[in-house]
């Protein structure tokens, strides 16, 4: 039996969905963080369960044939698991990953994975916490106090979330967006070392809940080469030193030709990092973005979802018009639609799209694109789908489906409704293959349904993640 806290050597099998090494110790499975298939190396075991122990690496003794050359290695990036790995072998094992978790389909068709079209420089949005530079604890009087310094813009490390450190190039996001990261963070610097009013301006201390900067969020668009600039911070503070941010950051030369279309505060109070109720106003330019894909333009708001990664999500949603095929003519249902961009896309000729999201804003900004693409046959729905399904099937019939749910999967009511509806094809888009083939176990026990199509498509190179497009056929449907 393993033991926790010690260490053992042995040769990583493959990656698993989540991106852990995979080896077995006398029988025993080792799920390993942060190694690579092919590796040989000396691991300390952090957990023991039931049916597996969890471990970290602690030495790499051989490397993978799948690693790339240590002079191609970038910056460590926080979440991207795979980016020591040649990018054709990260497809290799993400395919690998949906043959093991689809073994009880073995009629299907599961080609191989979709590459995404860009590999560096991919992401249009980027979100980087703000903290300090150093950071020390020290007891006064029996009383913990702080002794910070220096400000940063960066990353949380994976084990230690109030901690915040500096990356200089992140490969994933454009020339732009990293330069802007690196300008802002001297700009803040400046702008801390030098206030002499009464607010208190440092960066969050994210352990006691003190300071103003908390975080930056950029999102760009390919389409108008323009950048929202988005400073999240715990109040709103001194006017004074808004209006000198402003000036300075408009006044930076961006490269690649890009530009910044809008400037905004967002205030969150909150005292963990996921912003609820953010408070947004517009200090210069616009709050909103507007991206192309394919033939149709998307309004992207401060906080609303967009794909992140923009060829990769024409990629997707191209997928997805392949495998519904002809929509002209047809009532199209886009369930899970959060701001219409599947339905929008993909069905814009359609004779009717119904589209569900719980989201109320994510709805009005979907009414909005359907108007700005003039798609006029358009109707959503701000409803849970498991609640308002069976009226909106009283009312209208289909000849499509299109399921793009959230990591948890469809919900078993929902999935009832699904399985009686008579119509020849579902198109079941998934960011979580266990959840996926969950769902189409459920579908296939009617009887009435078949999986008959699994497509991997790359929208996160570099990280563990992937989106699938999965087609599922109605067996007694002509
Ligand atoms: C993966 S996103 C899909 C986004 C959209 N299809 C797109 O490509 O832009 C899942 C969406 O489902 C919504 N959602 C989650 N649970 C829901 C439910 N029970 N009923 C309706 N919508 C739900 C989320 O708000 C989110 O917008």
């Amino acid at each position: 039996m393993l033991k926790k806290g010690e260490t053992y050597t042995g040769a990583v099998e493959k990656n698993v969905w989540g991106g852990k090494g995979f080896l077995k110790n006398d029988e025993q499975v080792v799920l390993i963080k942060g190694a690579i298939e092919g590796q040989v190396v000396e691991y300390r075991v952090e957990k023991t369960k039931k049916q597996y122990a969890e471990a970290v690496v602690e030495k790499v003794i051989t490397p993978s044939s799948f690693e790339l050359p240590e002079r191609e290695k970038k910056n460590t990036i926080p979440g991207c698991e795979y980016q020591d790995i040649r990018y054709e072998k990260q497809l290799e094992i993400k395919h690998g990953q949906l043959q093991e978790i689809f073994r009880n389909f073995p009629e299907i068709s599961l080609p191989a994975v979709l590459p995404s079209p860009q590999i560096f420089g991919y992401r249009n949005k980027m979100e980087f916490s703000c903290g300090f530079e150093t950071q020390e604890c020290f007891l006064e009087e029996g009383n913990k106090k702080w002794n910070d310094s220096g400000l940063v813009l960066g990353f949380h490390p994976p084990q230690d979330w109030a901690k915040v450190i500096r990356i200089d190039d992140v490969f994933i996001a454009s020339r732009a967006l990293n330069f802007l990261r690196q300008e802002i963070e001297v700009i803040l610097q400046s702008i801390v070392e030098n206030y002499s009013g009464e607010k208190d301006v440092r960066p969050w201390n994210a352990r006691i809940h003190t300071g103003l900067w908390r975080g930056l969020i950029m999102r760009e668009s390919a389409y108008s080469q323009s950048i929202i600039v988005n400073f999240l911070v715990s109040e709103e503070s001194d006017a004074s030193l808004w209006e000198e941010l402003v000036e300075e950051v408009l006044s930076l030369h961006i490269p690649e030709n890009k530009k910044i279309s809008g400037i905004i505060r967002t205030v969150h109070t909150g005292k963990s990092d996921a912003i609820v109720n953010p408070q947004v106003s517009v200090l210069w330019g616009s709050e909103l973005l507007e991206e192309k894909l394919g033939e149709s333009v998307f309004e992207i708001s401060p906080f609303s979802f967009f794909q992140t990664n923009t060829l990769g999500a024409e990629l997707l949603y191209s997928t997805v018009r392949k495998k519904i095929g002809e929509t002209s003519g047809k009532n199209v249902l886009d369930l899970f639609c959060g701001t219409g961009s599947i339905g929008i896309f993909c069905a814009s000729n359609a004779k009717k799209i119904v589209g569900i999201e719980m989201i109320q804003e994510a709805v009005a900004v979907a009414r909005k694109n359907a108007e700005k693409n003039n798609v006029t046959n358009a109707e959503f729905y701000a409803e849970k789908v498991e609640k308002v399904l069976p009226e909106i099937l009283q009312k209208d019939s289909f000849d499509t489906i299109i399921v793009d749910p959230p990591r948890s999967g469809v919900h078993p009511k929902a999935l009832q409704y699904l399985a009686q509806i008579p119509v020849k094809k579902l198109v079941y888009v998934s960011c979580n293959p266990s959840t996926l083939e969950r769902d189409v176990r459920a579908l296939e026990m009617t009887q009435k349904w078949r999986l008959v199509e699994v497509q991997g498509v790359d929208m996160f190179p570099h990280t563990s993640h992937l989106e699938i497009v999965s087609v599922i056929e109605r067996i007694d449907c002509s």
